[in-house]
């Protein structure tokens, strides 16, 4: 007697960008806790050889190079997962780049770095992962961050990029909803990665010390502590599942609370 319980994620393949990175590889953590198979993709010369043996999914993960930037190396990347995993059910939007600096100092090349990955490449990745949903449709995350909904000091490019992929997760969501593709983003507050890391250092101006008391200070307030990787990945694994059906072109914060909205 009973029901037989199945994780969320079983049967689904899901394609994790900027993979080899902090949050990303939380994320894989996340979604193979919900028992999904995955594909891992980041830039030519990353990490992700060591992230996917570090993640130790076995057969469940596979993992692909593309830029985000570039609609050839994205559709060559899904080209080549699709023919080894026989399907896709999801993408996760997590590759994302920061340029830090005062606004007046912001050069156009910075702003068109940030604009490009952290914007173009959420755009441009979701038309290639779209395009490999099968008839059943399929669930998109974006990395957005609440940078997007507060604004940060020496952050100008990166604000508006992050407040630009909560937009497109809505226009997106209205323009796929008849295709049952689910888009929804997340926006979270700090954790401990290379990118805040580089937020630390910028502060401290090369003071190393200083630049650990930085990190330490960037702890979301609440909260005390630094988010993990992992539990914005658990966020996102409940975001890419059916139960998360009802919620629809949403940007939720996951910052213990600092930003309430
Ligand atoms: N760390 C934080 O506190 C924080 C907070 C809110 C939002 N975010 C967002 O989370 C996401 C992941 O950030 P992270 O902290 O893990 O940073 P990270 O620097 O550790 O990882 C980012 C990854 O993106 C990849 N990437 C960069 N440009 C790319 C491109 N053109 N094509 C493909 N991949 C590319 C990098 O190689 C890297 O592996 C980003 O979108 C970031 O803006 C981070």
């Amino acid at each position: 007697m009973g029901t037989t319980h199945r994780e969320p994620l079983a049967g689904r393949v899901i394609a994790i960008t900027g993979a080899a990175g902090g949050i990303g590889r939380g994320i894989a953590q996340a979604i193979l806790e919900a028992d999904g198979d995955m594909a891992l993709l980041d830039l030519p010369g990353s990490r992700l050889d060591e992230a996917a043996s570090a993640l130790g999914g076995g057969a469940r993960v596979t993992t692909a190079t593309a830029d985000v930037t570039d609609a050839a190396s994205l559709d060559r990347a899904f080209g080549e997962i699709v023919e080894r995993t026989g399907r896709l059910d999801g993408l996760v939007n997590n590759a994302g780049v920061v340029r830090l600096g005062p606004a007046d100092a912001m050069t156009a090349a910075d702003i068109d770095l940030e604009m490009a990955v952290n914007v173009k490449g959420v755009l441009l990745t979701a038309q290639a992962a779209a395009r490999r949903f099968g008839a059943h449709g399929g669930a998109i995350v974006n990395i957005a961050s609440n940078a997007g909904k507060v604004g940060y000091p020496n952050m100008a490019g990166y604000n508006a990029s992050k407040a630009a992929v909560i937009n497109l997760t809505r226009s997106l969501s209205l323009e796929w909803a008849a295709r049952n593709i689910n888009v929804n983003a997340v926006c979270p507050g700090g954790v401990a990665t290379d990118m805040l890391k580089s937020v630390a250092d910028f502060i401290a101006g090369g003071d190393a010390e200083k630049s650990e008391e930085m990190m330490g200070a960037m702890v979301p307030q609440q909260l005390g502590r630094h988010i993990l990787p992992v539990e914005v990945g658990r966020v996102v694994a409940f975001l890419l599942s059916d139960a998360a059906q009802i919620i629809r072109g949403q940007s939720i914060t996951i910052d213990g609370g600092d930003t309430p909205y």
